[in-house]
């Protein structure tokens, strides 16, 4: 079977490499993918964001299936594009990938079901966001854009005169373009964050899997927010309590509600969760795999990831087993020196073989150079996924990776995972 994975970040790599395990995946076809993926399969230069492009790539090389890795081109209505031209695509419709590309319809259709999140309110206009803030202490609210905003769109103000300035930002001066045209103010909530996910088709919802990411540069979580620099599994406050009520709290009745709403889910969804002192509540959902929770994940999942893609996007997802394995792992991010500010690329990477003794090497932005030879090519170069029977030994192994691969300026946080050991001691 042909299977063709569209994106080039760290995600794609890990989902690549467990394609390519599976006894039937004969080719891969990555577009446009990275040095790490071009090992595994062919790269493509075509961008995950030229949907045209996409389809006339999958119709010619007779894809048997296509893997989408980021949101943006399901947001934009690429597995709609791809099953009219009768093409099997693993990942939601543009109506059900709203549930990230909106998080006003999102957080309407949480109240609408009654899946606990924050409570919310929507604005187009600055004067009365601005008044709606004021009626709650400082810092009450978080203030959102409406649509997609490369991760950058959830403010956190601790005073009012900095939610103002926000607010106006967001929806007088288009600090977001379209996508800040509608804000929400919502609840602050507080607790200990977890990325949950499961294969979801219509109703059905599969096997859950927990995971913690970093989305900060610094350690002990300061400085800037980042594309995510570290993960590990399992978190340490994650137990078969909490899993039930968020499957039974979360997981199934958003699956059903957005049956309901005409828009039935298809792919892998990602709810953000907040462990509040009243329960799980959602922070978001996402209609793909997280990154860097995927580097994590494709380990730790036991199941042929070609055949849950396959039975999900022929609506057979109630048939097919899905099991992760009870291993623990955790990954480590090497980023450019600058990042997330500006970097330079183009820096010859040593020690990657040495570093693959340790664990899972995954590439995000690495590319070959004209001799061939590994370079940077991005600000997430690449990261060491650890595995074994603890987190300790997970932790260990990722780190043992990460020491042996060099490149100039490289820069990593050493305290990944060290609060789940921590916890435990
Ligand atoms: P998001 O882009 O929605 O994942 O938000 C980015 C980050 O902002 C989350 O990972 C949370 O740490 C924080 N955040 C978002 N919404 C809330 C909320 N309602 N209460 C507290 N923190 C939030
Ligand atoms: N883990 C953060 C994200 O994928 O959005």
């Amino acid at each position: 079977m042909k299977v063709l994975v569209i994106g080039s970040g760290g995600r794609e790599h890990a989902i690549t490499w467990k394609f390519a395990q599976s006894p039937k995946v004969t080719e891969l076809i990555i577009a446009p993918g990275n040095a790490g993926t071009a090992e595994l399969g062919e790269n493509v230069g075509v961008k995950a964001e030229d949907i045209d492009g996409l389809l006339e790539l999958a119709l010619s090389r007779s894809v048997d299936l296509t893997f989408v890795g980021p949101e943006q081109p399901l947001i934009d209505g690429l597995a709609d594009r791809f099953e009219a031209a009768g093409l099997k695509v693993f990942g939601p419709t543009a109506a059900a990938a709203r549930l990230e590309g909106s998080k006003i319809w999102s957080h309407e259709l949480m109240s609408k079901y009654d899946i606990p999140t924050a409570e919310s309110k929507s604005f187009t206009s600055s004067a009365e966001a601005i008044k709606f803030g004021e009626t709650k202490p400082e810092g009450f609210f978080v203030i959102k854009a409406d649509g997609p905003a490369a991760g950058k769109g959830v403010i956190l103000p601790q005073t009012y005169s900095d939610s103002n300035i926000t607010i106006i930002d967001m929806l007088d001066h288009g600090a977001f373009g379209d996508s800040s045209s509608r804000i929400l103010l919502a609840e602050r909530m507080t607790g200990p964050e977890v990325s949950v996910f499961a294969f979801v088709q219509g109703e059905v919802v599969s096997a859950e899997v927990a995971a913690c990411d970093y989305k900060r540069i610094g350690e002990g979580d300061t400085g800037p927010n980042t594309g995510g620099v570290g993960s590990y599994t399992p978190p340490e406050f994650w137990n078969e309590e909490l899993a039930a009520r968020v499957r039974g709290e979360i997981l199934e009745p958003i699956a059903k509600a957005l049956v309901a709403e005409n828009s039935s889910y298809s792919g892998i969804l990602y709810a953000g969760l907040m462990v509040t002192e009243s329960g799980p509540r959602v922070i978001e959902f996402n209609c793909r795999f997280g990154d860097p929770e995927t580097q994590i994940l494709m380990p730790k999942l036991e199941t042929d990831l070609f055949d849950i893609c396959l039975a999900v996007a022929e609506g057979r997802l109630a048939g097919q087993e899905v099991k992760w394995s009870d291993s623990a792992h955790a990954f480590v991010v090497m980023v450019s020196d600058g990042y997330p500010g500006s970097y330079e690329t183009g820096l010859p990477i040593t020690g990657v073989k040495e570093a693959a003794e340790h664990g899972l090497v995954v590439h995000a932005g690495t590319a070959r150079d004209e001799s061939g030879s590994l370079v940077t090519s991005g600000g997430r170069v690449l990261g060491v996924a650890g595995s074994g029977g603890s987190v300790k030994d997970a932790r260990d192994s990722a780190y043992a990776g990460i020491g042996l691969i060099t490149f100039e300026g490289a820069q990593y946080r050493r305290d990944i995972a060290q609060r789940a050991i921590q916890a435990r001691t």
